[in-house]
């Protein structure tokens, strides 16, 4: 599943790895970042050339591979590592080894990569690969730290899993999809220049996403076409931009790394979404509430049999109940200072969209609502896309079409705003 071509278009990433053998992974981003429309240069340390070969980098980047050889070559006019740091508009590294990582946050210049690193003045996503013990050790945890504080650098923790060295424990590599997302979500601020924004450092985002589920009987369920994509993408960017980010979801249709880095509780029903939220509640600064709830349920929780489906028009009749509004709950129970978005989903010309989504708002109770058409093509559920209008408190702010990664900075920066006015949060 592409991320957001539109993002990536002729945008000019400098890929490099290092020593560890999550290399072998590199040459799928590399692969994502070109059919995405990137431009992609490549760079190998002499450890990671052990472990993947240049002939495949030079290959998926249509480009040839640079490695510590060519860094002094007499028929350059400049330096290999300044040409490469000046014409990247972001670097990437994956994986960052320790021996890379212990280089660059001391200041080292020796090798084409640390050199690279020193010289470059453009944004640097760190995506950081080692054994368990490695990454646990505490040399490790102090060079990953002061790694943090460098400007320009954005960092990608490693994942917990099953190691190459059959360890079970934190040090995976993010997913090359994840990394690809988090290069997207970068390039989809649509300023003239790439810039870190760590503004949500500090601060905790709860999400709600993707459709609930309700059973009809032991087999059926009530649900709606949400694929919690918008969700998850404001989940990601808010975690890139600094958040510490909760997503309560349903079944999603996303890519299993788009998860990655986000505290996630799966739920079904609306009910286990309530609960999660109101357990959630009150740690968070900020709430999103992306889920596509469902509208109904029946009464007695769903029949433990399941009926043949003669019997079904008679289930249908009976036995129902609307959905308690979660949302104008959660707005009732929030903690003081706590800011709130919801979402509407709609359909119609524009001018009914303003007119029902300012009721809603009023009914809900939220901060902010985001107001999204769902019966235009190429918009909406499951797709890239979304448009609409943002509504607050004297704020009625038209949405252009934009991929759903620019539209979740777009919400940031709203809902950041008036965390800023709050004063106990
Ligand atoms: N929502 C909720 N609980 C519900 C229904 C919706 O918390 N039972 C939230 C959604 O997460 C979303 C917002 O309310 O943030 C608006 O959802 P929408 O489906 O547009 O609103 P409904 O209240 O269900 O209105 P409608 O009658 O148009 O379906």
């Amino acid at each position: 599943m592409r991320t957001d071509v539109g993002a990536l278009k002729g945008r000019r990433v400098l890929v490099a790895a290092s020593g560890s053998i999550a290399a072998v992974k590199t040459p799928l981003l590399v692969s994502g970042l070109v059919q995405a429309g990137a431009e992609v240069r490549c760079l190998l340390t002499p450890s990671a050339e052990q472990l993947v070969s240049p002939v495949a980098m030079a290959t998926l980047s249509r480009h040839r591979c640079y490695r510590d050889q060519d860094q002094w070559d007499p028929s350059r006019s400049r330096p290999l590592h300044i040409e490469l740091a000046e014409w990247a508009e972001l670097m990437v590294v994956a994986p960052l080894s320790a021996t890379t990582l212990g280089r660059w946050s001391q200041g080292l210049a020796d090798g084409l990569l640390a050199s690279t690193l020193l010289a470059c003045e453009r944004p640097v996503l760190a995506a950081v690969a080692m054994n368990t013990a490695m990454w646990r050790h505490p040399a490790v945890q102090a060079n990953w730290e002061s790694l943090q504080r460098l400007p320009g650098v954005i960092p990608l923790s490693p994942t917990a899993g099953l190691l190459a060295c059959d360890r079970l424990g934190d040090g995976r590599m993010a997913d090359p999809l994840q990394i690809e997302l988090a290069v997207a979500a970068l390039f989809s601020r649509q300023e003239a220049e790439l810039s870190v924004d760590r503004s949500w450092s500090g601060r905790r985002l709860l999400v709600s996403a993707g459709p609930t589920l309700e059973a009809i009987d032991a087999a059926r369920l009530i649900s709606n076409r949400s694929s919690g994509r918008m969700g998850v993408l404001l989940a990601q960017v808010a975690r890139l931009r600094g958040a510490d980010v909760e997503l309560v979801h349903g079944p999603l249709q996303v890519p299993q790394a788009w998860l990655e880095g986000l505290d996630c509780e799966p739920v079904e029903s609306a009910e286990q979404m309530q609960q999660a939220l109101h357990r959630r509640q009150d740690q968070a600064s900020a709430l999103a509430m992306v889920a596509a709830v469902a509208d109904l349920r029946r009464s007695d929780g769903g029949l433990p049999s399941k009926p043949p489906k003669s019997g079904l028009p008679q289930l249908f009749e009976q036995g129902w109940e609307p959905m308690p509004d979660l949302l104008r709950g959660l707005v009732d129970r929030r903690p003081a200072g706590q800011r709130i978005l919801g979402f509407a989903a709609l359909t119609g010309a524009d001018h009914d969209l303003l007119m029902r989504g300012g009721q809603k708002r009023a009914g809900k109770g939220c901060d902010l609502l985001m107001v999204n058409p769902i019966d235009r093509a190429g918009e909406g559920f499951g797709e890239n896309q979304a448009s609409g209008w943002l509504l607050g408190d004297g704020l009625q702010q038209r949405v252009p079409l934009k991929s759903k990664l620019a539209v979740a900075h777009h919400l940031l920066d709203a809902l950041g705003e008036l965390l800023k006015t709050t004063t106990s949060c």
